[in-house]
C-alpha cells in the first residue's frame, strides 16, 4: 500500500514536472509542443516564454511570444496570425520532412515557418533576445528565426529592413484590434528609395515619414537618437539595408509596438508594475506626411502651423485655410532653369529632409561636387550632405517638388544639423536678406575685435594690480576634509530618469541654464524633481565630478535647493533636485501681473532668506562656496515663497579653476557680474556680494539691469537707482506694486546695503555676515561709495577670449543688446 502510494505520488509528481515545468528553450522532432498540454517553452534567461493564448475577448488560439516576467501579459509575436485555431488543438512541431509547422484541427496547417532549408537534426529554441530559431542540432546558422518575420514589436537586435539575397522585408504590422492580432492597414519599414527612409503608412498610404538617416539619426525623428538607453545602427549596401538598436543598458525592459494608430516606446516601469510609455510617432501635428503640400514648411507654434520656406509663397494665398494647406507653395520669383548664373542655392538648418521618393544618393561625392551635379540638372531642387558625421560628406539630391518638410526642434543636435541647399533664382529675396545678415556678422565681429584690441592692454594693468590685492584673500584658502564616511548621495538610473521625465520631453523642459537643461520630473512614487542634465563634455573627471556632488549634496541649509541625487549613466550625467512649483524668482519680480503677489513683507523675507542662503555658502559650510552666478533666476521659490538658492556649486563641478581666485573660464551672467570678475576673471565671496546688490536692487524696483534701462538717458539700473539715491528721491524706485505694503525704513535701509555690495572695489563691499547684521537692523550702515555697474559701459564684454566661450555670458550679452 505504501510503496504504491509513493510509487503514484512519484510519477504525479513526474507527471506535474513535465506539464508544468518551463525550464525547457527548445524542443526537437521527437517533442512537440500541444495546446492541449499547456506546455511551453522558456528562454533560458527566463525572459521570454512561447505558447499557445487567446488574445483579448477572443475565443481563437494563437501561437506566441510574450514576456514572462512582466504581470501584464504582452505578446510580442505571433505565428499564425491569419489563420486562427478555434481550440485547443493546436500542435507545434518539426515534421517527418525536417519543417516547422503549426498544425489545428484535424491536423490542417495553421502556420508554417518559411525556412531555407529542411532540417536533418533540427532544435527549435526560443532565444534569450525572444527569437525563436530554428537550426540543425550542432551548427549555429539559423534556417529560420521569428526575427525575421516581425508582429507588430521590434526588440532590441531585431532588423527592421530589407535583406535582398533572401528577399526579405522586415517590417512592422499593427494588429487588427487587441482581439485580433492578424494584419492591420498600418506598417512601419523601410522605403527603398535611393536615400532609404522609414515609412509609417496606413495601406499603401503614407501617414508619417522619419526622414534619411544622416549617420547619426533620421533627420526627422532626433527624439529616437536622443533616448540614451540604446544604441542604433543603420546599414544600407547591397546586400542589405536594416536599422537596429541594441540595449546599452540591460536592466531597462523595453520595446517599441505599432497599435492601430501610431508606433510607440514603452519602457518597463517596476514599481508601478506598468508598461511606461516615453516616446510615439507621429507626436505632433507637424509629423502628418506632406500636411503643408510642397515647399510648406511645417512650424509648430506658429499660426498657421504652415510656413513657406523662405522665398516662396502660399500657392492660395488669400484662402490659405487647413483644407488648402495641402496646396502647398510656389516661388516667389521664378527660376530661370538654363542660365546657371542665375541660380543660387540657399542653405537651410534645422529641417526635415523633404520625402527622398525622387532622390540620388552617393556616398563617394562632396558636397562640392554635389552642387555642380545639382547644379547641371533643372529638375534637381536641392542637394545636402548625406552623412553629416565628422563635418559631413556624401551627396543626396532631391528632384522634382521638395515635399514634407517641417522644422525641427532647434536645440538638438546642433553640431550635427544637416543643411539642405534650395535651389533659388540668384537676385531674389532670400539673397538680400542673407547679405544683410553678412553684414550685421561683419559689423559685430569688427566691433569684438576693437574691443579686444582695447581691452588687452588695460587687463595686464588692472590683473596685476588686482592679483597683489588679493593675494591673502581668505577664500583662496580652501581645505576641504574630505570625509569618505556617510558620503551617500542616492543614484538614480538613467531608465527612472526617462520614465519620470518622459524621455526629456520639451513639455517637462522647466529651463535652460549655462550648465544644461532643467527638466521636471514625477518619480513612479509621485515626488516631483527637478533634473538637471549636464553635458558630459564639460566635465573633467567621472570621480572628481562624484566627490563633489557628494560633497555639495552635504550642503544643506533651508535657503539652498536640496540635490537629491545625481545620475551618471552612458553619455548622461544628471543632477536631481527636489522640485519648486513656484519657480524663479525672476518670473515674479520681473512680470507685472506675478509681481503683486510679492508684498513687501514677502519680497523682505527673501531677500533676508537669500542673504542666509548666501552667508551659509560662503562662511558656515564646510566647503566654502562661491556661487558665481547669483541672479533672480537662479533664486527658486517654495510652497511658501520662501527662497531657495539654486546651482550653487556648480562653478565647482565644473571647475578644477575653483581653488584659485583667478580663472580663465568666466562662468556667470552679464548684468550681475562684479567688474573684476568680468574683466579679470578674479573672483571671490566679493564678487557673489556684488552679484546679490544687483539682485537686492532688482527685488526693489522691479527691474534687470539690463543696458539702458532709462531709455533717455542711457543708464544701467544702478546709475539709475543712484541717481535717485543722490537726489534724496529713494522711493522713485520703489516698485509700483509695493507701494502701498511698504515699509519705507526697510526698504530704505534694503536700497543703502544694495548700494554698499555694489562698490567699485571689492574690499569695500561688505561680506554677507555683516549683510545678515545690517538687514536686521543689528549694525550700522556706513555711506555708500558710488556704485559700478558694467551694464552700457564701454568696457562691458568680458576681457578674455576664452570667456567669450562660456554659452551663458555670449547669450546674454546678445539678450542685452
Ligand atoms: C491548461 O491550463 C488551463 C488554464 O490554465 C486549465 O484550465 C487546463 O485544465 C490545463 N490543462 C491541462 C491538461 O493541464
Ligand atoms: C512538412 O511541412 C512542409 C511545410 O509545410 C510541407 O511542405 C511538407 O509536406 C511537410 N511534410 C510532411 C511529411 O508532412
Ligand atoms: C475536422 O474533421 C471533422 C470530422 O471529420 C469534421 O466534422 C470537421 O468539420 C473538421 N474540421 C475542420 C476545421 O476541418
Ligand atoms: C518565403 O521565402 C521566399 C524566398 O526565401 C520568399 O520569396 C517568400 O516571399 C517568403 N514567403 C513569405 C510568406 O514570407
Ligand atoms: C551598441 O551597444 C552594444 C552593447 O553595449 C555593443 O555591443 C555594440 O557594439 C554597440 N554598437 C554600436 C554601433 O555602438
Ligand atoms: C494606441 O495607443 C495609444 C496610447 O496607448 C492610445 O491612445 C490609442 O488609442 C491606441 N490606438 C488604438 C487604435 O488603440
Ligand atoms: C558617385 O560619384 C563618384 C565620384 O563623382 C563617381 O565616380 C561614381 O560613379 C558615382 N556613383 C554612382 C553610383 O553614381
Ligand atoms: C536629371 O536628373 C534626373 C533624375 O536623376 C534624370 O532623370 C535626368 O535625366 C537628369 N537630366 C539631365 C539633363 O541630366
Amino acid at each position: 500500500m505504501d510503496i504504491f502510494a509513493s510509487v503514484l505520488l512519484s510519477s504525479s509528481l513526474l507527471l506535474f514536472y513535465f506539464v508544468f515545468s518551463d525550464a525547457a528553450d527548445s524542443i526537437t522532432q521527437s517533442q512537440p509542443l500541444r495546446d492541449i498540454e499547456n506546455t511551453t517553452l522558456v528562454s533560458k534567461d527566463g525572459g521570454f516564454v512561447l505558447g499557445f493564448f487567446r488574445p483579448g475577448n477572443s475565443n481563437n488560439r494563437y501561437l506566441g511570444i510574450w514576456y514572462s516576467n512582466i504581470p501584464v501579459k504582452t505578446v510580442v509575436w505571433v505565428a499564425n496570425r491569419r489563420n486562427p485555431i478555434t481550440d485547443s488543438s493546436g500542435v507545434l512541431k518539426v515534421n517527418s520532412s525536417g519543417s516547422l509547422v503549426l498544425l489545428g484541427q484535424n491536423s490542417t496547417f495553421a502556420w508554417s515557418a518559411n525556412q531555407t532549408n529542411e532540417a536533418r537534426n533540427p532544435r527549435v529554441q526560443l532565444l534569450d533576445s525572444g527569437n525563436l530559431v530554428l537550426r540543425e542540432e550542432n551548427e549555429d546558422d539559423y534556417l529560420w528565426q521569428s526575427f525575421d518575420y516581425p508582429s507588430d514589436t521590434w526588440l532590441a537586435g531585431m532588423k527592421l529592413g530589407w535583406d535582398f539575397r533572401i528577399g526579405l522585408d522586415r517590417r512592422l504590422t499593427a494588429w487588427k484590434s487587441p482581439d485580433d492580432p492578424s494584419p492591420g492597414e498600418l506598417s512601419w519599414g523601410i522605403e527603398l528609395h535611393n536615400y532609404p527612409e522609414i515609412v509609417m503608412k496606413k495601406g499603401s498610404k503614407k501617414v508619417f515619414r522619419s526622414g534619411p538617416w544622416n549617420g547619426n539619426f533620421f533627420s526627422g525623428m532626433p527624439e529616437l537618437h536622443a533616448i540614451p538607453l540604446y544604441n542604433f545602427t543603420f546599414v544600407s549596401n547591397k546586400d542589405e539595408v536594416y536599422f537596429t538598436f541594441h540595449m546599452i543598458q540591460n536592466s531597462v525592459i523595453t520595446r517599441a509596438v505599432l497599435n492601430q494608430s501610431r508606433y510607440e516606446r514603452y519602457m518597463w516601469a517596476k514599481e508601478q508594475n506598468e508598461w511606461s510609455m516615453f516616446l510615439n510617432l507621429p507626436k505632433d501635428k507637424c509629423d502628418d506626411y506632406n500636411l503643408c503640400g510642397p515647399y510648406g514648411n511645417c512650424i509648430m507654434g506658429e499660426a498657421p502651423v504652415c510656413q513657406c520656406v523662405e522665398g516662396f509663397k502660399a500657392k492660395s494665398l488669400e484662402t490659405w485655410n487647413p483644407e488648402e494647406w495641402y496646396k502647398g507653395c510656389e516661388r516667389s520669383t521664378q527660376l530661370s532653369c538654363q542660365d546657371k548664373d542665375k541660380i543660387e542655392f540657399v542653405p537651410f538648418s534645422g529641417l526635415k529632409m523633404p520625402d527622398t521618393t525622387h532622390s540620388l544618393l552617393n556616398e563617394s561625392m562632396s558636397l562640392n561636387e554635389c552642387w555642380v551635379k545639382c547644379l547641371n540638372n533643372c529638375t534637381c531642387m536641392a542637394y545636402s550632405n548625406s552623412d553629416t558625421r565628422n563635418g559631413g560628406r556624401g551627396c543626396a539630391m532631391w528632384f522634382e517638388d521638395l515635399i514634407d518638410i517641417r522644422q525641427m526642434a532647434a536645440n538638438k543636435q546642433d553640431a550635427n544639423s544637416q543643411d539642405i541647399y534650395i535651389r533659388m533664382p540668384a537676385s531674389g529675396q532670400v539673397l538680400k536678406n542673407k547679405q544683410k545678415r553678412k553684414v550685421i556678422v561683419i559689423v559685430v565681429v569688427a566691433i569684438a575685435v576693437l574691443f579686444g584690441v582695447l581691452l588687452i592692454p588695460y587687463c595686464i594693468w588692472k590683473r596685476k594690480s588686482l592679483r597683489d590685492n588679493m593675494e591673502n584673500n581668505e577664500m583662496l584658502d580652501q581645505n576641504i576634509e574630505l570625509q569618505s564616511e556617510d558620503l551617500e548621495v542616492p543614484f538614480f538610473s538613467l531608465a527612472t530618469i526617462v520614465i519620470a521625465t518622459n524621455n526629456f520631453s520639451s513639455d517637462n523642459k522647466l529651463g535652460e541654464g549655462g550648465f544644461g537643461l532643467v527638466y521636471k520630473g514625477i518619480l513612479i512614487d509621485g515626488h516631483e524633481i527637478a533634473v538637471k542634465r549636464l553635458s558630459r563634455s564639460s566635465i573633467q573627471g567621472l570621480n572628481e565630478f562624484k566627490n563633489e556632488v557628494m560633497l555639495i549634496a552635504k550642503l544643506q541649509h533651508r535657503n539652498l535647493v536640496r540635490l537629491l541625487g545625481y545620475c551618471i549613466e552612458g553619455e548622461e550625467i544628471m543632477l536631481i533636485y527636489e522640485y519648486m512649483p513656484n519657480g524663479s524668482l525672476d518670473s515674479f519680480i520681473f512680470d507685472k501681473t506675478r509681481a503683486n503677489i510679492l508684498g513687501w513683507s514677502m519680497r523682505f523675507n527673501i531677500i533676508c532668506g537669500i542673504a542666509r542662503g548666501l552667508l551659509y555658502l560662503h562662511e558656515d559650510s564646510r566647503l566654502r562656496i562661491i556661487h558665481r552666478d547669483l541672479k533672480a533666476s537662479n533664486v527658486l521659490l517654495d510652497n511658501n515663497m520662501s527662497p531657495k538658492i539654486s546651482d550653487f556649486g556648480m562653478a565647482r563641478i565644473f571647475g578644477g579653476d575653483q581653488t584659485e581666485g583667478n580663472t580663465d573660464r568666466v562662468v556667470g551672467t552679464y548684468g550681475y557680474m562684479a567688474p573684476e570678475y568680468a574683466i579679470d576673471g578674479l573672483f571671490s565671496v566679493k564678487s557673489d556680494v556684488y552679484s546679490f546688490g544687483i539682485l537686492l536692487l532688482e527685488i526693489l524696483s522691479g527691474k534687470k539691469n539690463r543696458r539702458s534701462f532709462h531709455p533717455s538717458q542711457g543708464l544701467n539700473l544702478v546709475a539709475h537707482a543712484w541717481n535717485l539715491w543722490k537726489d534724496g528721491k529713494p522711493l522713485e524706485l520703489i516698485d509700483t506694486c509695493l507701494e502701498d505694503s511698504c515699509i519705507l525704513l526697510e526698504f530704505v535701509r534694503c536700497l543703502r546695503i544694495s548700494f554698499l555690495c555694489l562698490q567699485q572695489h571689492h574690499e569695500d563691499r561688505p561680506n554677507m555676515s555683516s549683510v545678515v547684521m545690517m538687514l536686521h537692523g543689528e549694525s550700522s550702515l556706513p555711506e555708500p561709495k558710488e556704485p559700478t555697474s558694467l551694464v552700457g559701459k564701454k568696457l562691458s564684454s568680458p576681457s578674455k577670449n576664452k570667456s567669450l566661450s562660456t554659452n551663458e555670458v555670449t547669450i546674454t550679452l546678445l539678450q542685452a543688446r
